[in-house]
């Protein structure tokens, strides 16, 4: 195996999910040894990863639970070794007005898009700091630069995503990590295609520079390069891959 990420540990959390599992596949293609962190079943990511002769396992972790993170740690630790790559991917868009939403639903939606952020910071971010090299990033949306309804509690997690990389970038620099967002547009995975129709990925090709649906492919290289060695002065940022559609 070769490629950028030889000898390095990578941890993607919603990697049995459509962008999480290109994420996984790229990154083992680069040579990292990748956890895949979901509460759904990993096992297929990682045999399609094994196949292509590249290293994963699967953990089965909720990430709204601190515990169940915590013990997510000491597996890929015992197994693969300590992380050094945190790719923050798990998340979750339901559509739902505000005047419908109850603070049950706000809760569901921050404890995983923000509160696992956390979680997932304060188990992993110790060895890469104390190994001198780390990289984090966290997947959030392109949808914090636009004019959408019907997810308020979405935007806001994610936009508090953006709020916790910048912040977390800052404190932890002077170690070699550098903590970035990567924030796609509408992406053409399983749970979008059963949500969505035909005519919604039409409407946001149509606004994106770029006018085609975004594939999870489209943002697997991003990702590479924002966890290599290439990317060391890239930090507290927040890339919009998102073909052209928000303009920063
Ligand atoms: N697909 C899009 O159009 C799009 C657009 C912008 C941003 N995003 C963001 O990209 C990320 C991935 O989106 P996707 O479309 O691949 O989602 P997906 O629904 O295909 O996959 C999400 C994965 O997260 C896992 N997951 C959900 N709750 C979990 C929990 N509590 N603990 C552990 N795992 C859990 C699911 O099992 C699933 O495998 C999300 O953060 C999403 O907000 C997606």
């Amino acid at each position: 195996m070769s490629g950028r990420l030889v000898g390095r540990t990578a941890v993607v959390t919603g990697g049995a999910g459509g962008i999480g599992r290109a994420f996984a596949r790229r990154l083992a293609d680069e040579g990292a040894a990748v956890a895949v962190l979901d509460r759904a079943d990993a096992t297929d990511v990682v045999h399609e990863i094994e196949e292509a002769g590249g290293k994963a396992i699967a953990v089965t972790c909720d990430l709204t639970n601190p515990e169940a993170v915590g013990a997510a740690r000491h597996e890929v630790t015992a197994r693969i070794g300590s992380a050094h790559i945190l790719v923050n991917n798990a998340g979750i868009y339901p559509h739902q007005p505000f005047d419908s939403l109850t603070f049950e639903d706000w809760r569901r939606v921050f404890s995983l898009n923000t509160d696992a952020l956390f979680h997932t910071c304060q188990e992993f971010l110790p060895d890469m700091r104390a190994g001198g090299w780390g990289r984090i990033v966290n997947v959030t949306s392109n949808s914090v630069g636009l004019v959408v309804s019907g997810v308020t509690h979405y935007v806001a997690s994610k936009m508090a995503a953006i709020g916790f990389t910048r912040a977390l970038a800052t404190e932890v620099a002077g170690d070699g990590v550098t903590v970035n967002a990567l924030a796609p547009s509408l992406v053409r995975t399983p749970t979008t295609e059963a949500a969505g129709s035909a005519e919604s990925f039409e409407t946001v090709a149509r606004m994106q520079a770029i006018k085609r649906s975004q594939v999870p492919e489209d943002l697997a290289g991003v990702l590479a390069f924002l966890v290599s060695d290439d990317a060391a002065f890239v930090t507290a940022q927040t890339l919009m891959a998102d073909g052209g559609l928000v303009r920063s």
